[in-house]
């Protein structure tokens, strides 16, 4: 028996050492953690149960026959991030450079069908060469089998990316498709064609890291949602999104007890918003005065900064904020910011997370760029967004809400449930200025009579009490107020109950 034993831990042992020393140091040498290392910050220590460490590839071509490798190139399994359950792969560059072979891909789908089963979230650690290129088209069916089962867990369990070495080819599809995708500076890269084909088909030279690093998805193709600068953070800071999140669609929010005083008035909100309208001020202030203890973890920091989102919790519950950001392009809309509300909100919406928006926005940004480039399909996302989310909506105009934004940006018009205004708010078609230009054309050459005009115009109506008449604000409030009025509201709404027609699914602007 004590034979069977130590043989036991003698094939666990030589499973854990993966592509053995060299192959390590090498790893280490690249400033990268090894699989089971990144497991091990990732995961509550000694939560994690491994699934398929001795499963090996079938392969039998070019020499694989004589390398077989027990784990294959992926630990998998399950654990805890501050007690509660979720499903993890780490792919292993130790191992064939972390391939995935068709073995190794059916032992994370194991793990996601199992996620599926319970209710949890699955975190997958990106580091491979892509495909298994021994086994061709088994290898490809891997990856089918992945990315059919990331779709069927989109809106079902929360899914995140690491990306810590390389991903490219068909294999930055599986990222793609899941809720959230952090990045490793100088360490990791995705892009679909690497630059040796670019340089053959464009004739662009362009480094992995120009073409596919960090900064680039997190600053230019909003492909990341945020970037970090080694592993440990990286891990650490994925333990901080995860606590905000549900573990599934059918679970309500995670709360957190907060010594934080729900009626906490914030004086300084009063004066947040400048006298003068052209003056930004940074929206990011309100939401840190108002959120719980002002911990906010905000998402895609670094990508279409006129709109700000993230998590930050309220009552100890978790929140999505969303918010139009004065600093830059003046808070307004345009494809960027459109498509990164639009999917933020939908997140929530998929995982019962109440949204909280804050609006300041001049309108969406003129231009041929942005006519080109589709503005009026991209901006239908956040409008569409918007209008299908069941969850609770509650906003809050601090400044301008001008034009078709003022609609998009969960107004009472598409079931925004409880909506505020700040007493310093302007709900109108435009500012004074281009209405008076517009409608009084004839009469431009008479400064005198215009600055009139304009005046009496933004007497009129560039306050909120036209659309508080209409009952299109639900009340004007005190920004000092605002964290408590905020509470109050989604205390009311926590069995809000609201469901769309039955549908196969809507078809939204993509
Ligand atoms: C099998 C692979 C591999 C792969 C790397 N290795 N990629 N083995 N299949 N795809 C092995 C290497 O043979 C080597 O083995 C070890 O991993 C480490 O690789 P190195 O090249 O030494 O590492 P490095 O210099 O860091 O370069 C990393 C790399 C490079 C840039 C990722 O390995 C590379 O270009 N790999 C091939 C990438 C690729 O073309 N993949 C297919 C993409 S198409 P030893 O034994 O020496 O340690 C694709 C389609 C997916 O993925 C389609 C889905 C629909």
């Amino acid at each position: 028996m004590q034979d069977i034993l130590r043989q036991l831990e003698e094939k666990r042992a030589a499973a854990r050492s993966g592509g053995g020393e060299k192959r390590i140091q090498t790893q280490h040498g690249k400033g990268k953690l090894t699989a089971r290392e990144r497991l091990e910050l990732l995961l509550d220590p000694g939560s994690f149960e491994e699934y398929d460490m001795f499963v090996e590839h079938r392969a039998e071509d070019f020499g694989m026959n004589e390398q077989r490798i027990p784990g294959d190139g992926v630990v998998t399994g399950w654990g805890t991030i501050n007690g509660r359950l979720v499903f993890v792969f780490s792919q292993d560059f130790t191992v064939f450079g972390g391939s995935l072979s068709e073995a190794n891909a059916e032992k994370i789908c194991k793990i996601m069908d199992q996620a599926m089963k319970v209710g949890a979230p699955v975190i997958g650690l990106n580091d491979s060469g892509g495909a298994r290129i021994q086994e061709g088209v088994a290898s490809l069916g891997g990856y089918a089998e992945v990315f059919q089962r990331n779709v069927m867990a989109s809106g079902v369990v929360p899914q995140i990316s690491l990306i810590m070495g390389p991903c490219a080819g068909g294999a930055v599809y599986s990222p793609a498709m899941t809720d959230f995708i952090c990045m490793v500076k100088d360490s990791s890269y995705m892009y679909v064609t690497g630059p040796d084909v670019v340089k053959t088909v464009t004739q662009e030279e362009v480094t992995h890291e120009e073409l596919g690093g960090a900064s680039t998805h997190s600053r230019k193709s909003g492909v990341a949602d945020m970037a970090f600068e080694n592993d440990v953070e990286a891990l650490a800071e994925v333990r901080r999104l995860f606590d905000f999140l549900p573990l599934s669609n059918q679970k309500k929010v995670p709360t957190r007890l907060t010594d934080d005083p729900v009626d906490r008035p914030e004086s300084s909100l009063d004066s947040l918003v400048p006298v003068d309208p052209k003056k930004p001020y940074d929206i990011k202030e309100l939401i840190l005065k108002v959120a719980d203890d002002g911990d906010f973890y905000e998402i895609q920091p670094d990508f279409a900064g006129n709109i700000v989102i993230g998590f930050g919790r309220i009552e100890g519950s978790t929140v999505g904020f969303v918010a139009n950001q004065p600093m830059v392009l003046a808070g307004s809309l345009d494809i960027n910011s459109a498509r990164k509300g639009a999917r933020f909100v939908r997140f929530c919406d998929c995982f019962n997370i109440p949204i909280v928006t804050f609006v300041d926005v001049p309108g969406f940004l003129p231009g041929t760029d942005q006519e080109y480039g589709g503005l009026i399909k991209h901006g239908a996302k956040l409008l569409y967004a918007y209008a299908e989310a069941t969850v609770p909506k509650v906003t809050v105009i601090t400044r301008k809400a001008y034009g078709g934004a003022y609609d998009v940006m969960a107004s009472k018009h598409l079931r925004g449930d409880v909506n505020f205004a700040w007493p310093a708010a302007e709900i109108a078609v435009m500012g004074a200025k281009g209405a008076v230009e517009i409608i009084f054309r004839s009469e431009l050459d008479n400064p005198e009579r215009i600055e009139a005009l304009t005046q009496e115009y933004a007497d009129t109506f560039a306050n909120p009490f036209i659309a508080s008449k209409r009952g299109y604000v639900d009340d004007v409030i005190m920004p000092h107020n605002t964290r408590r009025r905020l509470a109050r509201s989604l205390t009311m709404l926590k069995n809000k109950s609201l469901e769309n027609p039955w549908k196969k699914h809507g078809n939204i602007p993509l």
